[in-house]
């Protein structure tokens, strides 16, 4: 199928070429010269493993091109992915200006029938805004609307496109399902999910809300492993194994973070409060994750009589979780902030998310930041791993043991080996750890 998909961003450049990939001509749109200039030159601007190799394959297949001109791509074009940004806007909903644009275009510019498909996550209702818009700007075009919501996750995105636990398709007619079930035909029937387009919505934003739900439960279990002596990962475990909870996003950490989960539970809230329904359980989600950052910095100053001014502190991780360079919402970025307000002196690292970081944290004099993990925890008085970077767990402690000053490691994602550590000498604090 000639296939449309507006925006590269995350979503759309993932969504453009996994389908380029199942055999659809995808033309892939963006209003960024710069992005559209660099894609053409097989530069990825974002970091996603295993993306640049796909865009290498999809293209010499000739399956994938990409364009700034709106109405050349859509000529013939059958289907169009709307996978824009939705920011949030400063009360917490979510900004559809860029969603509702992309409709009014697509209406300008299209002469012939177009299945309309809103990838980015929307609240309830978009979809027949978008159906408006098009008709105002178009009355006579042929065409029909349907919500396809996007479940990756940054660092899996092609996994989780390729190998979906389901794939979610709204629409209000047979002709939408018809040409949605062409466009995943290759995968198995049973794993699409179809639906009408108000509840396919509202299953994006009630997805991230569970798994939001999942995190913070788990991490309020650590809170209380820590007071009363049980051991979280046991704990985590033994409930994950009974099917009806599921072993999945029950890993204890500093908070969730992201561009979805804060932004999404704030949308749901937000979506919820216009229909005057009360969601009183996701309004705690909101209130747990926050109070959460502020216990991680709380831990962290425990370690200094509460007081972190000039202290040396290595943060390994500022990424919002492993494999991305993304630092939207990361617990690791909240957490250094406050750290250095508080006047500690800090010593940063990541793999991937040093730029973002830098950029984002430039207004602070007592940050330094390094590429080379050793070199971060020269002199430190306390180590904190901070994002749960899988290399983390190879690093020479042994070495790590004569650069510090002080042999302290704090692992707010439980992913060291306390028996190695403390065989070598550290003074090893993790999540869900009963406190002396
Ligand atoms: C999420 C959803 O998983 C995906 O389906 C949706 O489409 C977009 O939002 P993403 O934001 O990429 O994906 O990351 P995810 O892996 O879900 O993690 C979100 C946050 O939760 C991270 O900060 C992560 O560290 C944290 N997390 C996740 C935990 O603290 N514990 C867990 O067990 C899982």
């Amino acid at each position: 199928m000639n296939i449309t998909v507006i925006g590269t961003g995350y979503v759309g450049l993932v969504s453009g070429l996994c389908l380029a990939s199942l055999g659809h001509r995808v033309i892939c749109v963006d209003k960024d010269e710069n992005k559209i200039a660099k894609l053409k030159q097989d530069i990825i601007p974002i970091f996603e493993p295993g993306l640049k190799e796909l865009l290498l394959e999809v293209k010499k297949q000739q399956k994938i091109s990409f364009s700034t001109d709106l109405k050349l791509a859509l000529n013939d074009a059958q289907a169009v992915f709307i996978a824009v940004g939705t920011p949030q806007d400063e009360d917490g909903s979510a900004d559809l200006s860029y969603v509702l644009a992309c409709a009014k275009e697509i209406a300008q510019y299209s002469n012939s029938y177009k299945l309309v498909i809103t990838k980015s996550t929307v609240p309830v209702g978009t979809g027949f805004m978008v159906a408006e818009i098009i008709k105002k700007n178009n009355p006579n075009l042929d065409f029909d609307i349907a919500s396809n919501p996007e479940f990756l996750r940054e660092g899996n995105a092609l996994s989780d496109f390729m190998n979906p636990d389901r794939i979610v398709v709204g629409t209000n007619n047979d002709r939408a399902k018809k040409l949605l079930k062409e466009i995943y035909e290759k995968f198995p029937e049973e794993k699409i999910v179809t639906t009408d387009i108000t509840t396919s919505e509202l299953i994006k934003y009630a997805s991230n809300s569970f798994l939001a739900t999942k995190i913070s439960f788990i991490n309020e279990m650590a809170d209380l492993c820590e007071k009363t002596g049980g051991n979280i990962g046991e704990l985590s475990r033994a409930i994950g194994l009974d099917s009806r909870i599921g072993g999945k996003f029950l890993n204890v950490g500093p908070g969730f973070g992201g561009s979805c989960f804060p932004k999404d539970i704030m949308a749901i809230l937000n979506v919820a409060a216009e229909k005057k329904v009360e969601l009183s359980l996701i309004s705690s989600v909101i209130k747990s994750n926050k109070i959460r950052q502020e216990k991680m910095v709380e831990k962290i100053a425990n370690y200094f009589g509460g007081n972190v001014a000039g202290k040396k502190i290595a943060i390994l991780g500022l990424a919002f979780k492993a494999n991305t360079d993304d630092i939207r919402y990361s617990p690791a970025i909240l957490i250094v902030k406050k750290l250095a307000q508080l006047k500690a002196s800090l010593k940063v690292s990541d793999f991937e998310a040093i730029e973002n970081s830098k950029k984002e944290l430039s207004e602070f004099s007592n940050i330094e930041f390094f590429e080379d993990v050793y070199a971060a925890t020269k002199d430190a008085d306390l180590i904190v791993i901070a994002t749960e970077w899988n290399e983390y767990k190879k690093l020479d402690f042994a070495k790590i043991k004569t650069l510090v000053k002080s042999p302290k490691i704090l692992d707010l994602r439980n992913i060291l080996d306390a028996k190695n550590l403390e065989a070598l000498g550290f003074d090893y604090n993790y999540i869900g750890r009963r406190q002396h």
